[in-house]
């Protein structure tokens, strides 16, 4: 008999963009099977507030204040974390921005902060996070990198973010190859329309809002736990042979027409 093993027990999972949305659930998900969780956000505030919540839930869980776009100082501060937390077994990328507009419309900073932030950031703290798990090969390692149905897909209007989603899917493909004889593997999960903040002003416009619905088979956005089970799975050791994998979770919206 081969029970399923959804536990994290023992494991420091690193979820960047972690004081809101999808990196909060999933950070609440981890915290809740059993991992210390690392929040991370780009205000003090919202971090230690984050953590604040995860702890009076009688969960572990610490901060870590750092713009993951500023290359330079993502190095230093992940080398610090190691020494003051610990080597994370579990890398979720998960930050991402969206500046919606047309190429045309967009100027070279949008376009350059959008490539910084969602594609060049994740490789390298990939990169940062990987050697450290290859550091202690008994644990194995984890990295989980939000992508998006948006990539595979686009969008009039929209035009960079599926680029820079798209790459992303790449370098989990990427990673699965050059850390998977190292005990760490790489997948992503390709969230749909998640009901977070950054998607209020969509869901609430009156005519993109019910387009959206109208598409889903399920005919509803869904609600940023609903983000929990693929990430756990991802990390637990039940996916121990899942590797380079894209794991889409958006009720069916990518397979209508
Ligand atoms: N929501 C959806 O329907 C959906 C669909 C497909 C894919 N996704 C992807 O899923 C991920 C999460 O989406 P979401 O809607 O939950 O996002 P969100 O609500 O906008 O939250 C983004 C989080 O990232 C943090 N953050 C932003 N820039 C940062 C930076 N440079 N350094 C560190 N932290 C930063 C923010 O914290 P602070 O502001 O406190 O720094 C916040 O906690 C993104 O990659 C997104 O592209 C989402």
């Amino acid at each position: 008999m081969h029970a399923p093993d959804f536990s994290l027990n023992n494991k420091l999972a690193l979820v960047t963009g972690s004081t809101q949305g999808l990196g909060y659930a999933i950070a609440c998900a981890y915290a809740a099977s059993g991992a210390t969780v690392i929040i991370n956000g780009r205000d003090i505030a919202r971090v230690e507030a984050a953590v604040a919540r995860i702890r009076s839930a009688g969960f572990q869980a610490q901060g870590w204040v750092q713009d993951i776009a500023d290359l330079q100082g993502q190095r230093q501060a992940y080398e610090q974390l190691q020494v003051q937390v610990g080597t994370p077994d579990i890398l979720v990328n998960n930050v991402g921005i969206r500046i919606r507009k047309s190429l045309g419309a967009s100027t070279l900073d949008d376009i350059a902060q959008m490539m910084q932030v969602n594609l060049v950031a994740a490789i390298h703290l990939s990169k940062l996070a990987a050697a450290g798990m290859m550091a202690k090969p008994a644990q194995g390692g984890r990295i989980i990198t939000l992508t998006s149905i948006a990539g595979p897909l686009a969008r009039p209007g929209d035009a960079i973010y599926p680029i820079a989603k798209l790459g992303l899917q790449g370098m989990v493909h990427s990673l699965a190859v050059e850390y998977g004889p190292y005990g760490v593997t790489s997948n992503g999960i390709a969230p749909g329309t998640f009901a977070t903040e950054s998607n209020r002003e969509l869901a609430a416009d009156p005519i993109r809002g019910p387009v959206v619905v109208g598409r889903n088979p399920l005919g509803r956005w869904a609600q940023p736990g609903e983000i929990a089970g693929a990430a756990v799975f991802l990390a637990s050791p039940s996916a121990s042979y899942v590797n380079g994998h894209v794991l889409v979770v958006d009720g069916g919206f990518s397979v209508t027409f």
